[in-house]
């Protein structure tokens, strides 16, 4: 089937304005980050926006540019950034907090730049995250008051800032485990549950809701739903704003897709993966909370079965036994211990084993996906592509797709859809790998 065809994209002027929701290790060490780089003092190292090459036309046509250069980002100069915390810390102060930069060769330099991102008052609410308690918080917990509140926030931002176009990204703590229900099905419903204070309505929702009645796109970095229900994804659509979600892919569940696909490539048979981490970081603190822990535990559990279908390999995936815990481990801090065990079984059946043991940094993986993230939904925005921006899963753990869909975890087929998308975005033929032209006069 033909693609259908190109849309007109739209340039980058003006300023960019990215709205965090939480400013913790995850936001302040983007923002540091990206200030960083802005001076020429670091690389943006794991962006593929800004590191990384796309191949255009046929393996003899030798034509490979940055994606920096092919496809028309917003330059990192033109991004402002805004947060919302019920710390109120600044970005500098939380940085230096979350502990993961260091102060001398990374923070200070950056300092006035980090001050200024001073945190507005938060939609906050402990009964979505108990184990934080700070009051830097909306007067009123009324969903409604929260709902206005935020969406007066966004436009003083707007102004006070003099940004053209506005983006915005979950970074915030991971909330207690919701499913979808009645109160998220419809407009009319949701309208009513929010003036009725229902408890299936989490602030994440209302900071969703906010940012697409405001033009704006949202990112959710975290699992919990906030835009990922019927009524936003219809909504997005109807208002034609970019969506994406949910829950950054970055340490164990990256190596995850990657190895469980080579599995399933070579017909490998798996019989056990035994998943824990440990981490001291607030995040940890957070998610120590079992029905904080829940929300995450389903956007880990959900991969596995996903990439290997069991149901249509039942001698290889029938009978996988699938933990993953999270232990708070304070000493660690951000710093991530991931090991996974992994049984595996060959050829008549016999036993392996693979090992793997990440000591990883949590929001050092984490940044470059929040800008890559930040940098692709204002593209997809100026492309008029509205709703799910499924080309963005290669981001998230568990990607936002549309419903009857099974997402697609596979690291690499994520990573060929983002650059056709890119590809047919710019007018470009998408490229199969078929390579048959390649063998027609050997
Ligand atoms: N770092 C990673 O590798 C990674 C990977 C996947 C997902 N995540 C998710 O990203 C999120 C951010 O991670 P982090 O390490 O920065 O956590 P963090 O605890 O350092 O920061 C989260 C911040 O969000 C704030 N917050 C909580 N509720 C809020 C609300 N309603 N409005 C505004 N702010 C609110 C908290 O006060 C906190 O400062 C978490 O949900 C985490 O699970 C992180």
């Amino acid at each position: 089937m033909n693609p259908p065809p190109s849309p007109t994209v739209q340039p980058a002027d003006g300023r960019l304005g990215v709205l965090t929701v939480g400013l913790g290790a995850v936001a302040s060490t983007l923002i540091a980050g990206v200030e960083l780089v802005k001076r020429g003092l670091a690389q943006p190292i794991g962006s593929l926006a800004l590191m990384d090459t796309i191949r255009l036309g046929k393996r003899t046509d030798d034509r490979h540019p940055f994606i920096r250069d092919f496809v028309p980002l917003a330059p990192l100069d033109d991004i402002v950034f805004g947060a919302w915390d019920p710390f109120p810390d600044d970005a500098y102060v939380a940085a230096q907090r979350a502990g993961v930069l260091e102060g001398g060769k990374h923070i200070e330099q950056v300092s006035e730049a980090l001050r200024d991102v001073r945190p507005m008052p938060a939609a906050f609410d402990r009964t979505y995250v108990k184990n934080i308690d700070a009051d830097n918080v909306q007067a009123s917990i009324d969903k409604r008051s929260m709902l206005n509140a935020i969406r007066e926030d966004i436009n003083r931002f707007r102004e006070e800032k003099q940004v053209d176009r506005v983006v915005m990204l979950w970074a915030a703590s991971t909330e207690i485990f919701i499913e979808p229900g009645p109160a998220h099905m419809d407009l009319e419903s949701f309208e009513k549950a929010i003036d009725a204070n229902d408890p299936t309505i989490a602030p994440s929702m209302l900071y969703a809701y906010a940012a697409l009645l405001e033009g704006v796109p949202f990112n959710n970095g975290a699992p919990n739903l906030a835009v990922d229900t019927p009524v936003l994804r219809q909504l997005a659509t109807e208002r034609n704003v970019p969506i994406s979600g949910k829950d950054f892919k970055t340490g164990q569940t990256l190596v995850k897709t990657v190895l469980a696909p080579m599995l399933k490539a070579r017909m490998l048979g798996l019989s056990g993966w035994y998943s824990t981490n440990i981490l001291g970081n607030r995040d940890g603190e957070v998610l120590d909370d079992p029905d904080n822990f829940k929300t995450k535990e389903e956007s880990k559990l959900g991969v596995l079965e996903d990439i290997l279908q069991p149901d249509r390999f039942p001698e290889l995936y029938g009978d996988i036994f699938h933990k993953v815990r999270i232990n708070y481990y304070p000493p660690r801090g951000d710093n991530k211990e991931g090991w996974d065990n992994i049984d595996i079984f060959g050829w008549l059946g016999y036993p392996m084993q693979i090992k793997v043991d990440f000591l990883c940094r949590d929001s050092i993986l984490a940044a470059p996906l929040a800008l890559d993230l930040v940098l692709f939904s204002d593209l997809a925005q100026r492309a008029g592509l509205g709703g799910i921006q499924e080309w963005l899963s290669f981001y998230y753990k568990s990607p936002q797709v549309a419903p009857g869909l099974y997402p697609e975890h596979d690291l690499f087929t994520q990573l060929v859809k983002l650059k056709n998308t890119l590809r047919w975005l710019m007018g470009e033929d998408q490229i199969t790998h078929l390579g048959r032209e390649y063998y027609a006069a050997v």
